[in-house]
């Protein structure tokens, strides 16, 4: 659509960052937390950028309040970061651990201090190691019960002053990567059978949660944050139309279906049943789903680019079981599912030196789909840039950081101007931080911090980047000034 008056953004509207607790707090043994299948799984060599870590990450966990002050020095309405379960219950169940639970407490305190609302992701893919050895995590039943007990907990201690929550960050990445790529825990190849029925029991944590919610806090605003690509045909070919419409079933709606409708597409069943991988129910598990959908608050959205679909030939590619890690441009291979789909790159638009798409008009087909076919309000809870970036006497020129927020900023206003009931837009990330399988090399933060993949390097010192400052007129002029 075209307006030739941009109403801008809403009064309301939080301007926001994001983080996740493994990639900030490091603090990995303190005050009695429990081991992840994070803390395990980066001791495997070759399994992150250098033998990255996150015992240390940012030291978020002994600096937040560092942090937080330089987010209310900005301006910023919004902090999104996550819980660790492991500081919550250390073994994943049983007894909680009343430090884990203070730490938090505090964090929230301070945002609340300086009018900052916190959003909070109950799972941002730290899973308590002792789960995966009592059951395999994820793959049994069992971690429905264990997660909604976890979720429980903290909705009755924090819910008082916690408003938004997010119950999952990013299953469709969690599970592909940890049960198809074998790129994260617990690096499992190609098993098709097990990636739906972990990503069903993660639905049934998912509802199951957001009931429990409810129930204890019905003004309380929830969803969960999905990893959005939304996806152009190739072309006009008819079989390249109908690749895009099996990638959307498979890859996008059979999320956010579930989160919306509670319910998977109907033709991504009928392909799983065919080839004997559909998830099995249990009794009123759909219900169960519908009930929760009904309740569900917004959709969470992690934009960071969109993809392009080609049809793939039965004895085409399929998936690669690496990407590129390294920053050098142009090393990502193609994928695809054999007599599907593929995934080109799209030779319209530039890529990150990670060969990930920039695209910011696609941050506007987000909400537009979303808006079209779910009718739900909606949180960006990640859009960013990853990148090299260079301190020089103290400071960080990030002029292509800038472009790439101004240009998606920008997209974002229209999708307002066109209907869509955008709440908040949260970047990725606040300060700099650990990539899960690129180290400290890529970083996306407003906030440099002064480390690198050696566990002994820097001063983890803190240095506002030219964006940390650009930013800060953008929330002060609610996205005026761009
Ligand atoms: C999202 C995740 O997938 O993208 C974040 O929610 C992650 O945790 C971010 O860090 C960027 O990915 P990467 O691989 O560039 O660190």
């Amino acid at each position: 659509m075209y307006f030739k008056d941009s109403k801008g953004f809403p009064s309301d509207f939080l301007w926001g960052s994001a983080s996740a607790a493994y990639q900030v707090e490091g603090a990995w043994d303190s005050d009695g937390k429990g081991v992840s299948n994070w803390d395990k799984f980066v001791r495997i060599p070759g399994k992150t950028f250098k033998g990255t870590t996150g015992d240390k990450a940012v030291d978020h966990y002994n600096r937040y309040k560092e942090d937080v002050a330089l987010m209310a020095e900005m301006g910023l309405k919004t902090y999104r970061f996550s819980i660790a379960w492991t500081r919550i219950y250390p073994n994943g169940n049983g007894e909680v651990n009343e430090a884990g639970l203070q730490f938090y407490d505090n964090l929230i305190n301070e945002c609340l201090k300086y009018g900052i609302e916190p959003m909070v992701t109950v799972y941002h893919w730290d899973m308590p190691q002792a789960l995966e050895e009592q059951y395999h995590g994820w793959e049994n039943r069992q971690i429905v019960d264990d997660y909604v007990n976890y979720a429980t907990t903290l909705f009755k201690r924090y819910g008082d002053r916690v408003k938004y929550w997010i119950t999952m960050n990013e299953q469709n990445i969690f599970t592909s990567f940890g049960w198809l790529e074998g790129m994260h825990p617990p690096g499992k190849v190609d098993d098709m059978k097990m990636f739906y029925q972990v990503n069903h029991h993660a639905n049934m944590a998912h509802a199951k949660s957001v009931i429990a919610l409810k129930e204890l806090w019905p003004e309380a605003k929830v969803g969960a944050s999905f990893a959005y690509s939304p996806s152009y045909a190739i072309d006009n070919k008819p079989e390249n139309a109908m690749a895009k419409a099996d990638y959307d079933d498979l890859k996008n709606y059979y999320w956010m279906d579930v989160y919306a409708y509670g319910r998977y597409p109907r033709a991504a069943l009928a392909y799983l049943e065919a080839n004997g991988v559909a998830p099995v129910f249990e009794e009123g598990d759909n219900a169960i789903m519908k009930e929760a959908a009904q309740l569900v608050d917004f959709m969470g959205v992690n934009y960071y680019q969109t993809t392009t679909v080609e049809f793939n030939d039965i004895d085409g590619v399929g998936t690669s079981h690496e990407m590129n890690t390294t920053g050098k441009k142009g090393t990502a291979k193609v994928q695809g599912v054999p007599g599907l789909y593929k995934n080109p790159q799209n030779a319209n638009l530039p890529t990150t030196d990670w060969d990930w798409t920039i695209d910011p008009m696609g941050i506007r087909m987000c909400c537009r789909e979303i808006t079209s076919r779910y009718d739900l309000p909606i949180v960006i809870s990640e859009n960013g840039l990853g990148a090299f970036d260079k301190l020089e006497d103290g400071e960080v020129h990030d002029p292509y950081r800038i472009a790439y927020l101004k240009a998606h900023i920008e997209e974002l206003k229209k999708a307002c101007d066109d209907g869509c009931r955008v709440l908040a837009y949260c970047t990725w990330s606040y300060t700099d931080l650990l990539s899960w399988l690129n180290g400290y090399q890529k970083r996306y933060g407003f906030v440099y911090v002064d480390r690198e993949e050696d566990e002994n390097s820097g001063t983890l010192n803190r240095y506002k980047k030219d964006s940390y400052y650009w930013y800060k007129k953008v929330i002060e002029t609610n996205g005026e000034e761009l």
